[in-house]
């Protein structure tokens, strides 16, 4: 893991951009892995204004790392709704090109089979963009998720539904289920930048950065990874050495 350090959300955002747009810019049809959250925010701005400034969306593949189960994509908080919302709607990408786990899939189980095949078929993610709780989990992969866990339907921490409550009116309509892209659907991506930001996230990076890997903390599998850089701020690297 390659650690990188920048002095404030804004500068770590445009880090971010930098990477993705070497990235489609050196293969315009890479396959992209999307994340959600707050952390990522100023990341899809600065995609926008590099579209405005011509960068080609035309020929990128997306696949996002996860979804709430029952939330229809027109629901205000699916993370269908988010993307389109923050990201999609403001670049030239192609509809058909968007994969996003379907919270009403008929089958979810089936579907999280067919998502995992297709990741595959398209080649494989060259680049995929995650957060980290703050509980550690990437994706939906909770605290005891396996390292070799593949996309599937999980059941959403306390912790996390709490964290994510304030999104929701109450805590009662935080989905208790997700569909998420698995720890080793993850790590076969050919690279990987964690984004964190804020003295929140100031112990998890600690111990990321620290300590030794273990499934009690999904975020730890990202050690075996042979190409990750680890992007954060000064705040969320406020505890290491
Ligand atoms: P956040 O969420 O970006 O809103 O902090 C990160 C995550 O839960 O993965």
């Amino acid at each position: 893991m390659q650690l990188i350090i920048k002095d404030n959300y804004k500068e770590l955002s445009k880090e971010a951009a930098k990477i993705v747009i070497e990235q489609i810019k050196s293969k315009p049809n890479s396959v992209i892995g999307f994340a959600t959250g707050d952390t990522p925010l100023g990341l899809y701005k600065e995609l926008i204004k590099a579209h405005k400034n011509g960068l080609d969306f035309s020929q990128i593949i997306t696949f996002n790392l996860d979804e709430y189960l029952g939330l229809p994509d027109s629901h205000g908080q699916s993370y269908n709704y988010y993307m389109w919302d923050k990201l999609f709607n403001h670049i030239n990408i192609k509809k058909e090109n968007v994969n996003i786990p379907d919270g009403t899939a008929f089958d979810p189980e089936k579907f999280c089979e067919e998502y995992e095949a297709k990741i595959k078929k398209s080649g494989g993610i060259d680049l995929q963009i995650l957060g980290i709780g703050r509980n550690g989990h990437i994706g939906f992969n909770e605290s005891g998720s396996k390292f070799n866990s593949r996309t599937r339907i999980v059941n959403l921490t306390k912790q996390t539904r709490k964290d994510n409550a304030k999104f929701f009116e109450d805590i009662n309509n935080v989905p208790v289920q997700a569909i998420t892209m698995g720890i080793s659907t993850i790590l076969k991506s050919k690279k990987i930048i964690l984004l964190a930001n804020g003295k929140e996230k100031a112990e998890n990076i600690r111990k990321l950065m620290n300590e030794s890997k273990t499934e009690k903390f999904p975020a730890s599998a990202l050690k075996d990874h042979p190409n990750t850089i680890i992007l954060v701020d000064k705040d969320a690297a406020s505890l290491l050495d």
